[in-house]
């Protein structure tokens, strides 16, 4: 692989022991969010807003415009958009406008791009029937969004108690927390394939796509809730809360027919979309020889509208998009001609975030946002970017750590199942015992409702000053969840990879300790809440015992 940047400013890490180390996390509750990040080695906490931007980026910010109306990042904004999403264009007549202004020319909308059926209108229409709208960040833009049909369908059904679900290939954490704050029921509906073993001599030549929905049960679930009662499908590209994994160009397609045989709109969460591309290109027959920007504009043509937290894709620190078709089907599922659904959105996009031009966005961010986009398309990028997180998951597992295979895309996840021997009531063990017996290891035999995959987060900070984060029996909240909502938990801890930051040595020594971790899991120890069991959200909040 061809290598992708050179470090033009860097950090050096500070040393801490594991003492100081731990005095911390006694004083911080044993809650890795609370932990400061300059006593870590390695933060693997989030790939959100954590990116090191390009030089483009920071000349484009230079080159921002902090009007209040209408600056010109909102136009640059929109064509980026307009370009990525709908055009699958050419990016260079962009970053040269951002960057040198071509001659003769000053900043203006490009109304005559405007077109029916498209994600962004920046004429009269903007006012009349606005579909683009930009937010600090992804959850902004999802407040906007489930705040926004919750309130559309309760008006259109007066009186009665809509019992609304949205069936999805998987919820992001945050997302999910706006959906039931609306009351909305989300359901995961993971591959039905998601937890099989891959084999390591497969790495790197093929992809089972396990981020994909599970077409049969999606089907199932909308044919029993009814689809008056579904306000769409959901797909997060990459699956996030599913290993990272990426979602196939057929299974989107497939699940956007079934959608339409029940004339439901479909949604992206599009926080990844340029690294689902990027497997997409890699893996999925008949893509190899399409770019990213082409296989974008293909991925696109089977949504009605999407939200994207820009701090991953969008290789910025900052900024969020919400967009739908103009005049498509969730457009018209949600708008009558008394309220537009795309003015109640703007209302609380105003009230929230800010007036429409900037939506909570300094010019600055928004100029680096356009450049990250479109440079988030390079294969160079993409293809350095996806080996750096392959080769921790190959030297994890080197180590005899087990990680999910094949290796997603922003992060390595642990599967906490295995490493503590974790049984699950109502699946059976017995063969992973059998073969934990053959092996020779020990059985631990640990028990989901103890956390011990947030013990194993405490425990790395602890011992080598590498912070991940669970997403799993704790974060998802196993013990206040019924029996079928369990189902739809998976028990991982995530090492997400900041985009453009580590070198190979943050991934080995990274690899080394986790190893070491393993040798050593019977020490590891079992979490308990003792502060904020119920609050919403509560892995960011609450306080542990460990
Ligand atoms: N959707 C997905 C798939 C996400 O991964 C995230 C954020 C969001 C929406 C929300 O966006 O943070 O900009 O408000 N994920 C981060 C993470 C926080 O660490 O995975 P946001």
């Amino acid at each position: 692989p061809i290598p992708f940047f050179t470090n033009l400013v860097v950090r050096p890490c500070h040393i801490t022991t594991p003492q100081e180390r731990e005095e911390v996390l006694k004083r911080t509750e044993n809650n890795p969010f609370a932990f400061p990040a300059s006593m870590l080695l390695v933060d693997y906490l989030s790939d959100s807003g954590s990116t090191a931007m390009i030089d483009l980026q920071w000349a484009a910010m230079f080159r921002a415009d902090e009007s209040y109306g209408r600056n010109h990042g909102y136009y640059a904004l929109q064509d980026t958009v307009r370009d990525t999403f709908e055009r699958g264009d050419n990016q260079k007549r962009l970053i040269n406008k951002v960057i040198i202004d071509e001659p003769n020319e000053t900043w203006k909308p490009n109304y005559d791009a405007d077109i029916e059926g498209g994600f962004v209108n920046q004429g009269q229409r903007q006012l009349e029937r606005p579909n683009f709208f930009i937010t600090p960040q992804g959850r902004c833009a999802e407040n906007i969004l489930y705040l926004t049909i919750r309130q559309i369908l309760d008006k259109k059904n007066p009186g009665k108690q809509l019992k609304l679900t949205i069936p999805s290939n998987g919820w992001f954490d945050t997302t999910e927390a706006h959906a039931r704050s609306n009351g909305i029921h989300p359901v995961n509906l993971f591959a039905p394939y998601f937890s099989e073993p891959f084999p390591i001599e497969e790495v790197g030549k093929s992809n089972p796509f396990k981020g994909n929905i599970d077409l049969v049960r999606l089907e199932e679930l909308i044919v029993k809730e009814g689809p008056e009662n579904i306000p769409f499908v959901l797909m997060t590209i990459t699956n996030n809360t599913g290993a990272g994994q990426p979602v196939s160009m057929e299974n989107i397609k497939a699940a956007h027919a079934i959608a339409r045989k029940y004339d439901l709109p479909v949604w992206f969460d599009a926080a990844r979309y340029a690294e689902n591309a990027f497997f997409i290109h890699k893996y999925e027959k008949g893509y190899s020889e399409k770019s990213i920007a082409e296989i974008t504009k293909e991925m696109f043509s089977y949504c009605d509208g999407f939200t994207m937290s820009c701090k991953k894709d969008g290789l910025s620190n900052m900024g969020g998009i919400l967009s739908f078709r103009d005049k498509g089907k969730f457009w018209e599922k949600y708008s009558t001609p008394e309220s537009d659904v795309g003015i109640l959105m703007k209302e609380k996009q105003i009230l929230l975030y800010g007036n429409d031009s900037y939506g909570g966005m300094s010019g600055r961010d928004i100029m680096a946002l356009c450049v990250g986009l479109l440079q988030a398309q390079s294969l160079q990028y993409l293809e350095t970017r996806l080996n750096q997180i392959q080769s921790l998951c190959v030297k994890l597992h080197a180590e005899h750590v087990p990680v999910v295979l094949p290796p997603g895309g922003h992060a390595a996840f642990i599967d906490v199942n295995e490493f503590f021997d974790i049984t699950v009531p109502g699946i059976d063990s017995s063969a992973r015992q059998e073969k934990a017996k053959k092996e020779g290891r020990k059985w631990l035999g640990r028990d989901i409702a103890d956390f011990h995959g947030q013990g194993l987060v405490v425990e790395l900070i602890r011992r080598f000053g590498i912070r991940g984060c669970e997403l799993g029996a704790y974060a998802f909240e196993w013990d206040n969840k019924n029996e079928a909502d369990r189902k739809g938990v998976v028990n991982l801890v995530r090492l997400a990879v900041p985009r453009n930051v580590l070198s190979e040595d943050h991934i080995t020594f990274t690899a080394k300790a986790i190893g070491q971790m393993y040798k050593d899991r019977e020490s590891v120890p079992r979490c308990r809440v003792v502060r904020g069991q119920h609050l919403r959200l509560r892995h960011f909040q609450c306080g542990l015992e460990a």
